[in-house]
């Protein structure tokens, strides 16, 4: 099963514990989830009134078609 899901942050979160601090991925992109991994600069370019989505090479897309109430941020 798949799903498309709508990410517009293009940075991580950093959560510290102590004396850890972690970079969690918020963008989507990330290809060691849950944490960053720089992909998020993949998408830097992004305008924010479309949408785009990105093969496993990194390589983006626009999407033509629109999709009103996708959820997402
Ligand atoms: S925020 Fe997703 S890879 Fe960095």
């Amino acid at each position: 099963m798949a799903r498309l899901i709508k990410k517009t942050k293009a940075e991580p979160i950093q959560i510290s514990v102590g004396e850890q601090t972690k970079y969690i991925c918020a963008c989507g992109l990330s290809a060691t989830p849950p944490y960053c991994d720089g992909s998020h600069e993949l998408a830097a370019f992004e305008d924010d009134g479309k949408l785009y989505w990105y093969d496993n090479d990194g390589n983006c897309q626009e999407i033509v078609d629109t999709f009103p109430k996708i959820r997402g941020e």
